[in-house]
C-alpha cells in the first residue's frame, strides 16, 4: 500500500496538520503521499521526535515506513512550533476529543487549544478544516471566532472515518468524503475538493451544512455500536434458547439490507472512539433538549459493558469460586487486533477483573504489552501465547489477533493444566480445538460446543455496569 505512491501533481499545496496523534499523523503522511507539502504541528516534543524518526508512538501497520518515505521526499515535516504552519494555506485540526473525566461529554480543550494557536498565524485566504470528532454545534462557533480575528479566512468541517489498523487505507481510499460548510463558503469547499483530487475519483463527496457534517461522524459510530450491541443481545438469546449466534449473524448478513459486517458477537466494543462517542452524543442530545431520542444508546452501552461481566462470570462458573491463585492465560490486551491501543479495552478490563478476584492472570499481546503495562501495572505480562498458557486452568481469547486464532490447539494443549478455552471473540476453529481435546466455550454459541462446562455454565450475571461489581 505504501509503495503505491500518488505522484506529486500540479495541484500540490502546502498544508498544516495540528495534532499528530492517531488521526493527525496518518492524515499528515497520507496528504504528503497525495503530493502536498505538509507541516505536522504537535505540542508534545517527544512525539515530534518519534515521528521525525519514523517511529509513531502507536502501532499502525505501514505508518512507520510511510512517515520515513514521505519525510525523505521533503514534503513532510514535524514541529512543535506553530509559527511553521504560517506558510500553509489549509490547516487541518486533528486533535483528540476524549471523554471528560467523570462525565459523558467530550473534552474540547485540545480543540480550543489548537484553535487558539491557529489564530496566531491565520491569514486572509486560509482555510481551516476541522477533522476532530466534535459535538454538533461546535463548528459554527469556531467559524465565528475565526472570522472575528481574520474575516477573509474560512472554516469547514471534514469528519474522518478511519479505523485503527486500516488507517492509511481508509484515509487514501475512503468510502466517502463529507465537507460541512456555511452557504457562502463555496471557495473553501473548492479548495478542499482540489486538495483531495487524488482520492475523489473513486469516492463520493458530500457537501452539507455544519450540523449534518458533525452529526454524520457520531451517527456512524452510534450505528456501528448499536449493530455490535444488537448482535450481542442476540448472543444472549442464543445462550438461553440454544442457538448459535455465529450462524445467526451469517444468515442475517446475507440480507444485504443488514450486511454481515460488525455483526461479530463476543466481548463487545472498546477503543478510543465508539464508547466515548456514544456517550458524548447522548450528552449533547441532552443539552439540546432531545435526551429521550438517544436513550437507546444507554442500552447499547450497558449491553456492551455487560459482555465483560459475562466473561468474568463464565470463568467463575467454569473454574468455581474462589479464583484466588488459579492460573488463567489471557490472549489479548488491545481493544482490537492490529492495534496497540488499550483505551477502554474489553480484554484488559476482563484481565484486571480476574486479577482483582485473586486469579493468577498471565496476559500476552503481540503489540500492546508496553501500553498495557503503563495503565495496568499490577497484571503479569508474558511474551507469547505459550507463556500465557503455561499451567493455565483456562485460556481466554480476548483479542482476535491472527497469531492467536492460528495457534495450534494440539501444541498449546501440552502446556496447559486443563484444556479449557473461552473464545470471547468467537474466532477459533471450533472443530479443531474440540478434536484436540479442548473444552470449548464461545459466547452465544450452541450447547454442542460447551459440553465440557461445569454445572453452573450459561448463567447470565451481567450487571450492565461493566466490570467492577463481580
Ligand atoms: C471506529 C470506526 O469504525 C471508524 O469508522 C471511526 O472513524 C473511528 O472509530 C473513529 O471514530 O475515529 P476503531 O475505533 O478503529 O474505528 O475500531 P472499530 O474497527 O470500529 O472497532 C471498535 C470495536 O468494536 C473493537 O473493540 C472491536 O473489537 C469491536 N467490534 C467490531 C466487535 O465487537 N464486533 C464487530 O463485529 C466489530
Amino acid at each position: 500500500m505504501t509503495g503505491d505512491v500518488v505522484p506529486a501533481g500540479t495541484g500540490a499545496r502546502t498544508i498544516s496538520v495540528l495534532g499528530c496523534g492517531y488521526l493527525g499523523a496518518v492524515h499528515a503522511a497520507a496528504m504528503a503521499q497525495l503530493g502536498h507539502h505538509v507541516v505536522g504541528v504537535e505540542s508534545d516534543p517527544d512525539r515530534v521526535a518519534s515521528l521525525r524518526a519514523g517511529r509513531p508512538p502507536f502501532y499502525e501497520p505501514g505508518l512507520d515506513e510511510l512517515l520515513l518515505a514521505m519525510q525523505q521526499t521533503g514534503r513532510l515535516c514535524f514541529t512543535d512550533d506553530i509559527a511553521e504552519a504560517e506558510r500553509a494555506s489549509v490547516h487541518f485540526i486533528c486533535v483528540g476529543t476524549p471523554q471528560r473525566r467523570g462525565q459523558h461529554a467530550a473534552d474540547l480543550s485540545y480543540v480550543h487549544g489548537a484553535f487558539a494557536d491557529l489564530l496566531k498565524i491565520i491569514k486572509p485566504g486560509d482555510v481551516v478544516a476541522g477533522k476532530s470528532t466534535v459535538p454538533v454545534g461546535t463548528a459554527p462557533r469556531l467559524r465565528e471566532e475565526l472570522r472575528e480575528v481574520c474575516e477573509e479566512a474560512e472554516l469547514v468541517w471534514n469528519p474522518e472515518f478511519l479505523r485503527e489498523g486500516f488507517a492509511i487505507e481508509d484515509t487514501l481510499r475512503p468510502d466517502r468524503v463529507v465537507i460541512g460548510a456555511a452557504p457562502e463558503s463555496a471557495a473553501a469547499v473548492q479548495s478542499l475538493r482540489e486538495l483531495y483530487a487524488g482520492i475523489l475519483d473513486d469516492c463520493p463527496l458530500l457537501v452539507t451544512d455544519f450540523a449534518t457534517a458533525e452529526l454524520v461522524k457520531v451517527a456512524a459510530n452510534a450505528f456501528l455500536a448499536t449493530k455490535i450491541s444488537f448482535i450481542n443481545a442476540m448472543a444472549e438469546l442464543c445462550e438461553v434458547a440454544g442457538g448459535d449466534v455465529v450462524q445467526l449473524a451469517d444468515a442475517l448478513g446475507h440480507d444485504d439490507r443488514i450486511g454481515r459486517k460488525f455483526l461479530n458477537a463476543g466481548l463487545g466494543f472498546g477503543g478510543g472512539c465508539l464508547p466515548k462517542d456514544i456517550r458524548a452524543f447522548m450528552s449533547r442530545a441532552t443539552e439540546l433538549g432531545a435526551a429521550e431520542v438517544l436513550t437507546f444508546l444507554r442500552e447499547v452501552d450497558a449491553i456492551n459493558l455487560g459482555r465483560r461481566d459475562k466473561v468474568v462470570q463464565l470463568v467463575r462458573d467454569w473454574l468455581g469460586d474462589p479464583l484466588v491463585g488459579r492460573r488463567i492465560g489471557v490472549l489479548g490486551a488491545a481493544f482490537k487486533p492490529d492495534s496497540d491501543d488499550i483505551r477502554d479495552s474489553p480484554a484488559l478490563a476482563v484481565a484486571e477483573a480476574l486479577h482483582l478476584l485473586g486469579a493468577d492472570v498471565r496476559v500476552t499481546d503481540p503489540r500492546a504489552l508496553h501500553s498495557a503495562r503503563r495503565v495496568s501495572p499490577a497484571l503479569t505480562y508474558v511474551d507469547d501465547a505459550a507463556a500465557a498458557a503455561e499451567g493455565a486452568e483456562v485460556v481466554l481469547l480476548l483479542t482476535e489477533w491472527s497469531e492467536f486464532v492460528d495457534l495450534d490447539p494440539e501444541r498449546l494443549g501440552t502446556l496447559v493444566a486443563e484444556r479449557r478455552v473461552l473464545d470471547a471473540r468467537n474466532a477459533l476453529d471450533v472443530p479443531a480445538w474440540v478434536a484436540a481435546g479442548w473444552h470449548y466455550r464461545g459466547l452465544g454459541r450452541g450447547a454442542d460446543h460447551d459440553a465440557g462446562l461445569g454445572a453452573g455454565h450459561g448463567t447470565d450475571h451481567g450487571t450492565g455496569h461493566g466490570i467492577g461489581a463481580p
